[in-house]
């Protein structure tokens, strides 16, 4: 941290890179700094700035769980003191104020930002509320309603919001030096003799408050918050800033921060924000490389799929190319990438302008010469090997040298792919997940030859388009579908042995996960499953054809799923009603399949379904296909909806300890006689860790 006197007031800058967390070492600094201030007789005023990018990213979050976040001086004690100072106290915030960096912030007298600023309180993200006064100050200067907005979310907002809000004080001239306008407008601010501010003096204004709000706003997060804990407790302690005097309020605040903090909800969620960052690193891969680069791309495709990868450069700003094999296709495709837009707009979250700026961007050929100069192709038609050879062949013959060649195939094997081209370096995978424009997960799949600073380029571009990569090695279904198909074969199996669709369901959501094993059949299509086993049939049928009976059954019905109206369930509109056929089509397909239905309980569901996911995950972890179990977890949270308040399956096994994942392993596979032998195996990876009491996360390759 620096600490200069410029004339009479104390600069004291921020300077603990990367985000000036605030860990033991800074919350010191500014203490000592801030008393060397008061001391100083010359020093009217003090402004606390940042010397980087951000003005604070908060509490040091690598801090939480050990001795130094408990070390003093804690954050609440450091915002309490220059609360209480006789001395004006400016932040002048230069850059993004997050958390306990936007927490500082408020407990200074007066806020002064640069316009291109956000604050926010991210905290709920991480399973936890602010806890260093920001629920009692906040809701103080901006009202409750922005406040516990603002809160629950954790949704930053920009500058000329927080100033309309209350929130920032002033703010500065767009050009110009920052620090400078900051000192001015302290210097003005003391020679108009403005009297220091304390929140103690405030109280929530709740005048204009709408009657009921807080039940009115409980109920419209209710579906978003499901099975989180955080959430509740910022609202609880939004209401306590409206009740109790400032102090009170700060000890509830603490109360029902305590509270968030000791949960697993909170280890997990922030495990995975850290998860999401040890994601982009590569063991072995020097991170410096050079990367190549990417300002125009092509995708092969304008269905879907290929539309909603589009999408995501167009959002981005780069130049993008469809081809497909005829314009009739091309102008589908394109008619339905503009309608997307269109209802975006019609939300108010495009204007008209940015729709047409995106169309600009987006070019259509069914000529594979126009795409000949691209940096990144992605190829995105049927999901077949030998077509999708032919399309790579034509692509070695015209893109130029040092184009990333990508496919977005979602099990088929790269490297079979990258080996029928002359330059397989230059190929890799990228595992979009549907809708393509909306899905964060981008698993990108590095072949057996694929060189470094492709791989690089695609993670920085994954970042770009505003996903979340993961890195998976090569193998039938990479992470996710490889991880996921042993949960449908116990899903599906289940139903087998006399589960019902709604009771494996239920199970599921209950766990937090956004929809079961049969819902997710049906949306995603149970003909679309059905084709992916046809292009595998000896891992699907090879073992054990029993437990795709009823799928196959489902889709020899033409009962896809909710699109044609029937699946596992009936859909009429929006809603959707059990089948007893189904149930009946199950009791049959035992009896011709040998096996005898019976009662299945809830835990039952649970533990086969998501236990043997862990499972697989091991397998997975040991074989090198993942390179740690946070990737998983990473994949997981990202793609397929299982819930962030568990951190992931890998975690969620860390969480209830190896050995009880092992030992409901072997009970099963005790107990399930020949199928329970074939399928129950322990992952050797699992059975180690288990063995020597560690978690997955201690396991590194
Ligand atoms: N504590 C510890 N490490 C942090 C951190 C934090 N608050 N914020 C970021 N980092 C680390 C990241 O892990 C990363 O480390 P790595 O390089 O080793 O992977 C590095 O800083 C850079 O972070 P990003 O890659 O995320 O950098 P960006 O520039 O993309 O984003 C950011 C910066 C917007 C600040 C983003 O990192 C972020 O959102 N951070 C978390 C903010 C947050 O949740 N703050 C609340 C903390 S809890 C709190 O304050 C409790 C209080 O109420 C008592």
């Amino acid at each position: 941290m620096n600490y200069e006197v410029r004339g009479n007031i104390a600069l004291l800058t921020l300077n603990s890179p990367p985000v000036n967390g605030l860990g033991l070492p800074l919350r010191q600094a500014i203490n000592e700094h801030f008393d060397k201030a008061l001391a100083d007789d010359q020093v009217q005023a003090l402004v606390i700035t940042s010397a980087a990018k951000l003005f604070c990213g908060g509490a040091d979050i690598s801090e939480f769980g050990t001795d130094k976040a408990l070390a003093e001086p804690g954050l609440p004690a450091v915002c309490d003191r220059l609360e209480a100072s006789p001395k004006l106290v400016v932040a002048a915030i230069n850059g993004m104020a997050l958390g306990g960096g936007c927490e500082l912030a408020l407990a200074c007298d007066y806020r002064f930002a640069h316009p291109s600023v956000k604050v926010g309180l991210p905290e709920v993200n991480l399973g936890l509320l602010p806890g260093a006064g920001g629920t009692q100050r906040l809701p103080r200067l901006a009202g409750a309603e922005v406040a516990v907005q603002m809160i629950t979310s954790g949704a930053p907002i920009n500058a000329k919001k927080a100033l309309d809000a209350g929130i920032v004080d002033q703010l500065a001239e767009a050009e110009g030096d920052f620090v400078e306008a900051a000192l001015a407008y302290t210097q003005s601010l003391l020679d108009q003799n403005t009297p220091v501010r304390t929140c103690a003096e405030l109280s929530v204004d709740t005048a204009e408050l709408p009657e009921n709000f807080f039940a009115d706003f409980r109920k419209s997060i209710a579906r978003r918050t499901r099975g989180f804990f955080a959430p509740e407790r910022c609202i609880q302690a939004v209401e306590a800033a409206i009740e109790l005097p400032l102090a009170e309020g700060l000890k509830k605040e603490q109360e029902l921060f305590q509270a968030c903090m000791s949960t697993p909800q909170a280890r997990a969620q922030q495990h995975l924000f850290f998860a999401e960052r040890a994601a982009t690193k590569i063991p072995g891969v020097d991170p410096k490389t050079p990367l190549r680069p990417v300002n125009k791309v092509a995708i092969i495709g304008s269905g879907t799929m290929g539309g909603g990868i589009a999408m995501n450069f167009l959002n981005a700003g780069i130049d993008t190319t469809i081809l497909d094999l005829s314009q009739e296709a091309l102008d589908r495709g394109l008619g339905v990438i503009r309608k997307n837009y269109e209802i975006t707009a019609k939300k108010g979250k495009l204007t008209e302008q940015q729709v047409e700026e995106r169309m600009a961007l987006l070019n259509a050929t069914t000529e594979y010469a126009d795409i000949a100069d691209v940096d990144l192709v992605i190829e995105a038609v049927f999901e077949n090997m030998d077509i999708k050879k032919k399309v790579f062949a034509t692509l070695d013959e015209v893109c130029k040298p040092g184009t990333i060649l990508a496919t977005n195939t979602s099990t088929l094997d790269v490297d079979e792919l990258a080996a029928s081209i002359s330059r397989p370096q230059d190929v890799i995978g990228l595992h979009f997940f549907s809708p393509a424009n909306v899905m964060r997960l981008l698993e990108i799949v590095r072949g057996g030859k694929t060189a470094d600073d492709a791989l690089l380029t695609t993670i920085k571009m994954a970042q770009t388009i505003k996903k979340v990569p993961v890195v998976a090695g090569v193998c039938w279904g990479f992470i996710g579908n490889r991880v996921l198909e042993p949960y449908g074969r116990e899903a599906a199996r289940l139903l087998l042995e006399g589960a019902t669709p709604a009771q494996i369901d239920k199970v599921l959501y209950d766990f937090g996960l956004a929809m079961g094993l049969p819902s997710m059949i049906d949306l995603a299509g149970i003909d679309v499953g059905y084709l992916t086993r046809q292009g595998n049939k000896e891992a699907f049928y090879g073992r054990d054809p029993a437990y795709t009976a009823i799928c196959d059954k489902l889709n020899e019905l033409e009962r896809f799923g909710q699109k044609t109206g029937r699946g596992f369930y009936i859909y009429e509109g929006r809603d959707k009603k059990e089948d007893p056929e189904v149930m009946q089509l199950a009791a049959e397909l035992a009896k011709e399949h040998g096996v005898t239905q019976r009662e299945i309980s809830d835990q039952e569901i649970l533990e086969r379904t998501i236990y043997m996911l862990i499972n697989e995950g091991a397998q997975v972890l040991e074989e090198g296909i993942a390179y740690r179990s946070s990737d998983i977890d990473t994949v997981y949270c990202n793609g397929y909806g299982f819930p962030g308040h568990r951190g992931g399956p890998m975690q969620y096994a860390d969480e209830i300890g190896l050995d009880t994942v092992l030992a409901a392993i072997n009970k099963y596979r005790n107990e399930l006689g020949k199928y329970g032998e074939e399928w129950f195996k322990p992952a050797p990876l699992l059975e180690k860790l288990a063995a020597e009491g560690k978690r997955f996360k201690d396991y590194a390759a």
